[in-house]
């Protein structure tokens, strides 16, 4: 593998646009392999874009190597493949677009631009007959793209359920089980170069957002715009809600479902759910991520693994490097197989509900909370009541509910909150239907 702008005549040229976590990880799974001797065809990194060249790295590839020039790799005759690691839609996009038009083929680990413009980007790979694959935006190292582009494409696919942000199940897990702070937890998942730059992308859910858009264009052959996607994050989870939603059985995971009801509604949400301690997306933990396919002919398939950090993101990376090194760059993408969906709103989502509030601790508290469930159609499965104070004057009150629409849980929600008694709705979770599942 040459690390030079000298590339061997028959060598690939490769130009990655960022060096940071994965990008330095890309760049040294690159050079610790001798593509010459493994591969019939060696890679030679040619130019590799920053923001700032003069930032200490983990890696040193010298200074004819890095650059902050972006031309350097896009309008370089030398680099054939362009690999995108900087993250964020712009100017990812119009980098990627005009290494595309610039006839190369484009690898990137971006989701979020992969989301918001990836079928107006696989159009110009395909006009341009270049290709761009995009293995690590989903799931880090766990091949799940490769799958549903390739492999599935006999099924109808029924329903995607998934844990597929790092960050989030990291902290979740570390609260679960540790009963660690939210902060403290978040820095730590940082520092192992798990975070977006922005750790609200992870923790807001937008990530997981946007790959389940990516997931469900190509499950679903349809545009899944993040309009459509039902999105909730994980801030209003506490260290209780785990110890009272494991009296009742369940654990607490960020989960991300596109569901096909029939044959043209999908429902596509991200929120935190219970999960059945039964179950097997309860024990994927850590920066783990899984993903559960359900087609109709090969059943449900279960995809595993480490979900972000360094090298197991350029695992996937390097890989799609390989594949299109070694292929003739053909396009399969064709917009003709898109068959729009419509797309079912979250108020028709019927689930169980695990209902927190601190409740004044008197006669006709329970009550009230009942009557206005029960007039909105909504009938009770469970109660927990524990005294939070020494006089004994407030009390968490934990409500599991039969399955229910969520309008009208949301509609009994504004008025419980409303109820003298109920001095806060602290906290109201999805229960994840796993009936018949398990
Ligand atoms: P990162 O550590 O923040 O690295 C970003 C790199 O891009 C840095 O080298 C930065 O330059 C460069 N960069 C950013 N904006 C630029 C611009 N406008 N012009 C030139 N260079 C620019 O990010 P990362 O964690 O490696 O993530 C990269 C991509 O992989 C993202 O799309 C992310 O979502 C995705 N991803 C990450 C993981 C993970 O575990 N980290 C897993 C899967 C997918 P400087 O170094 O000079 O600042
Ligand atoms: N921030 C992302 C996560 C990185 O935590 O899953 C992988 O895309």
């Amino acid at each position: 593998m040459g690390v030079s702008g000298q590339t061997n005549v028959s060598a690939v040229g490769v130009g990655l646009l960022g060096l940071g976590v994965v990008g330095s990880a890309v760049a040294k799974a690159l050079l610790s392999r001798d593509q010459s001797k493994e591969r019939k065809i060696p890679l030679a990194l040619v130019s590799a874009v920053v923001r700032d060249p003069n930032k200490l790295r983990s890696i040193d590839l010298g200074q004819s190597i890095v650059t902050d020039d972006p031309q350097a790799v896009i309008d370089n005759n030398s680099v054939s493949i362009v690999v995108e690691l900087m993250g964020g839609e712009n100017p990812a996009f119009d980098y990627i677009s005009s290494s595309l038009k610039a006839g190369k083929h484009v690898v990137t680990a971006n989701k979020e631009v992969m989301c918001k413009r990836g079928n107006e980007l696989l159009r110009i790979a395909a006009d341009n007959n270049v290709e761009l694959k995009y293995e690590a935006s989903v799931g880090g190292g766990i091949p799940i793209i490769g799958p549903l582009t390739n492999d599935l494409v006999a099924n109808r696919i029924q329903s995607i359920r998934a844990i597929i942000n790092g960050t989030t199940n990291f902290i979740l897990t570390k609260m679960a089980y540790e009963g660690a702070d939210f902060d403290d937890v978040l820095a730590e998942a940082q520092s192992l170069g798990y975070a977006e730059a922005d750790p609200t992308a992870d923790v807001d859910g937008f990530d997981a957002m946007y790959k389940l858009s990516v997931l469900a264009r190509l499950a679903y052959h349809t545009e899944m715009p993040v309009e459509g996607i039902h999105r909730e994050g994980i801030r209003d989870i506490h260290s209780k809600d785990f110890r009272y939603a494991g009296e009742l059985g369940f654990t607490i995971k960020l989960l991300a479902a596109a569901q096909a009801s029939d044959e043209s509604g999908l429902l596509a949400r991200v929120h935190p759910a219970l999960i059945p301690l039964e179950v097997p997306m309860a024990s994927v933990n850590g920066v783990l991520n899984a993903v559960e396919v359900e087609g109709d002919l090969v059943g449900s398939l279960w995809f595993q693994g480490p979900g972000a950090g360094a090298e197991p993101t350029a695992s996937a990376v390097v890989g799609d490097i390989l594949k299109i090194s070694e292929s003739s760059g053909i396009n399969s993408y064709d917009s003709a197989t898109f068959a729009p969906f419509n797309i079912i709103p979250m108020n028709d989502h019927v689930c169980q509900y695990y209902m927190r509030l601190t409740a004044s601790d008197q006669p006709g508290v329970l009550a009230n909370v009942a009557r206005v469930l029960g007039d909105a159609g909504i009938s009770i499965s469970a109660v927990l009541q524990k005294d939070t104070d020494i006089e004994k004057t407030q009390a968490d009150l934990v409500i599991m509910t039969h399955p229910a629409r969520e309008a009208n849980m949301q509609t009994a929600v504004s008025l419980i909150r409303k109820l003298e008694t109920v001095i806060q709705l602290d906290n109201l979770i999805r229960v994840e239907n796993y009936a018949g599942r398990l």
